[in-house]
């Protein structure tokens, strides 16, 4: 008896070498390539797969599970960040969840150094003023920006992509601090020369503080009105991870108030919207989620996400599964 071909759902256009290697491993179904699937969309050509492979925008639950029906194994996210899935639920229907670590670390470790680049030395505004074509010249007090050097670097969350980022912040020769939720190896520690502190004294005492913690519950809006506050008058503030870590509307309010110096922002609260408030401001560097986007991050990603599922649908173990699979 021939068993039909393992039917794999893409809701993204990924890389052309990731979808080559899920056609070695099932009939591959990318229904809207160019602009992604509604979630209505989502839940009707789900059914029937045996594998889902999904990006951040799709909101993933139950619902997506039933929908599928009982032969699906599996859901990959091409992403490191899964707040959009309910792991819980899905892994609680036997459904294994994978994600893609590791991968994506350097170029988001880079972006979040272009952002504290671009902030400190205002970049983004120089650029405006150029390509306005308003008058200018040099001069010894034009445009001063804030100096790096023997400044402390503050990450939230000291996992794999706040550590590169820190690596890179210690090159620029900053002083590294960090908070989360436990302390990092010695070994970490000691490679950083990084100081661990609790949220409020890493608040009051970092020059930059740079967000690299996943969005949670626990996370979410932690950067609010209060945190600004507790900030240093002089502070940037570096968001790469999720923009619901932070309180953009409070966010607004401390740039436009000088309650902090700028900030450099790669995500936002509700994408691709961004609070009118922060539009209107130079204090603030603004770009749309590229923290992995380089042709190799996104290739490498995409191939991670795929051999996920060739693992799964060939009874291999999950490369990098978010959480081990719930029994049924
Ligand atoms: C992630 O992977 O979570 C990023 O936000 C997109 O690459």
């Amino acid at each position: 008896m021939t068993h039909a071909p393992h039917r794999i759902v893409v809701t993204r256009r990924i890389a052309e070498p990731a979808l080559a290697l899920l056609r070695e491993v099932g009939q591959v179904d990318l229904p809207q390539p160019d602009r992604g699937l509604t979630e209505a969309e989502l839940h009707e050509v789900v059914a029937g797969a045996d594998a889902l492979v999904s990006t951040l925008q799709d909101r993933i639950d139950t619902r997506v599970v039933e929908a599928a029906g009982p032969g699906l194994r599996v859901i990959a996210t091409v992403a490191v960040g899964y707040d959009n899935i309910d792991v819980d639920a899905v892994t609680g229907r036997d459904v294994l969840v994978t994600n893609t670590p590791g991968v994506l670390t350097d170029a988001t470790a880079d972006l979040t150094l272009g952002l504290l680049l671009a902030v400190t030395r205002r970049i983004g505004e120089g650029e405006r003023l150029v390509r306005e074509q308003r008058p200018w010249e040099f001069s010894l007090d034009f445009m001063l920006g804030a100096g790096l050097q023997g400044r402390t670097f503050g990450v939230v969350g000291l996992g794999q992509i706040g550590r590169a980022a820190a690596r890179r912040a210690k090159a620029f020769g900053m002083e590294i601090a960090y908070t989360g939720r436990r302390r990092a190896a010695e070994e970490v520690e000691a490679e950083l020369g990084a100081r661990f502190l609790p949220m409020t004294e890493l608040l009051g005492s970092a020059d930059v503080v740079s967000l690299h913690c996943p969005l949670t519950p626990q996370t979410r809006h932690l950067i609010d009105a209060d945190a600004l506050a507790a900030m240093k008058p002089g502070a940037f503030l570096l968001n790469t991870t999720r923009g619901a870590v932070g309180d953009e509307g409070a966010l607004a309010g401390a740039l436009s108030d000088g309650v902090i110096a700028g900030a450099g922002l790669d995500v936002f609260e509700e994408e691709p919207h961004v609070h009118p408030g922060l539009l209107e401001l130079d204090n603030v560097v603004l770009t749309p989620h590229l923290g992995s986007a380089t042709v190799e991050t996104r290739t490498e990603m995409a191939l991670l996400a795929a051999r996920n599922v060739a693992a799964v649908l060939t009874g291999e173990p999950a490369l990098t599964p978010v959480r081990t699979k719930v029994a049924s």
